[in-house]
């Protein structure tokens, strides 16, 4: 392991949880971010206590820092301020604080797919921005963006219903029936970063990220799957569009009320509705020699979920 001195955001977070404790097992002196974290943790993790939002804190993460490694985010939010404060402003505010170290040689900035298409939700927007003005205030900073597809594993609370009824034997489908899905093991994406890691620095490259099934799933092959995993029958609903739109400005109303971020809005209906959410791991496989290992089937027979 070639890096020193890592400092990582997104920590206590699903994707991030599983990474800090890869790089803290491989030796690196890492250094995290946390809203209420402080010390020195039992596996060495430096906690820095603070938040995008707080300069002085991002001074302390990134000072000595030869890798930042950005993987705080806001994937809910009421409305276009709620993502554009973390995903923009807080990513730019953190590739500022990189730059100023002296230190940093490497950023990795973890997108996201919905990128590609920033015009689908305030998410999408954000990740799309974010990665823009990350790139423009890097300096001398070498930047990589990982766009991984919907990550999955121990942890993750958005798609395990999805599997959880797919192996009761119900599949319920969201968008139109001929969209295509792609997903990806969180233990395949954190692989990814690690060989990031041990690679020579790459200047401004952009990254997709998915298991690397040819074609995604089709709603369909998704079932289909599962029926052979549960060697059992799988039962699909559709939710019609027009109600699951209903739902998503109804909660999202609601949302106003309650202060609490929703996750289905209409911008989350725009991005299940878009048809094509396939990518290619072509340019991460030649940059860095990785390929994905769990396949969704694996996964749901081995229950790594
Ligand atoms: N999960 C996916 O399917 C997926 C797919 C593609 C891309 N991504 C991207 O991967 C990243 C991590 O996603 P995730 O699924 O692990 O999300 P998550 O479980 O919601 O974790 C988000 C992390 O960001 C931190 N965070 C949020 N706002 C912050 C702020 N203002 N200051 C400091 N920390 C803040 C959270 O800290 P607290 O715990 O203190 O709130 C948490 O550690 C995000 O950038 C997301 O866009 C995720």
């Amino acid at each position: 392991m070639s890096a020193r001195v890592v400092s990582l955001t997104g920590a206590t977070g699903f994707i991030g949880s599983v990474l800090r404790q890869q790089l803290a097992a491989c030796g690196v002196e890492l250094r995290a971010l946390g809203r209420d974290k402080s010390g020195t943790a039992a596996d060495g993790t430096q906690w820095i206590r603070g938040t995008l939002e707080d300069e002085q804190a991002l001074v302390k993460l990134t000072h000595g820092a030869h890798v930042v490694i950005h993987c705080a985010g806001r994937v809910r939010g009421r409305d276009a301020r709620d993502f554009d404060s973390v995903n923009v402003q807080g990513s730019k505010r953190l590739m500022d604080a990189a730059r100023l170290s002296g230190s940093c040689e490497r950023f990795l900035l973890m997108s996201s797919l919905a990128a590609r298409h920033p015009t689908l939700s305030w998410y999408a927007a954000s990740k799309s921005e974010g990665e823009r003005q990350v790139t423009a205030a890097a300096g001398a900073v070498a930047v990589s963006i990982f766009r991984p597809t919907a990550v999955y594993g121990p942890g993750d609370r958005e798609l395990r219903p999805l599997f959880d009824w797919l192996l009761r034997g119900w599949l319920v489908t969201l968008g139109p029936g001929h969209s295509l899905l792609s997903f990806l093991h969180v233990y395949d994406l954190v692989e990814a970063v690690m060989q990031w890691l041990d690679a020579p620095a790459m200047h401004a490259q952009t990254f997709e990220l998915c298991d690397g099934r040819p074609q995604g799933y089709s709603w369909a092959s998704l079932a289909g799957i599962a029926s052979d995993v549960r060697h059992g029958p799988v039962r699909q609903a559709t939710v019609p569009a027009a109600l699951l739109k209903g739902l998503a400005r109804a909660n999202l109303a609601l949302s106003h009320f309650t202060r609490r971020a929703p996750m289905l809005t209409p911008g989350k209906v725009n991005e299940l509705m878009h048809p094509d959410w396939t990518c290619s791991n072509a340019r991460i496989s030649a940059a860095l020699g990785w390929e994905p290992r769990i396949l969704l089937r694996q996964a749901l027979q081995d229950r790594l979920f």
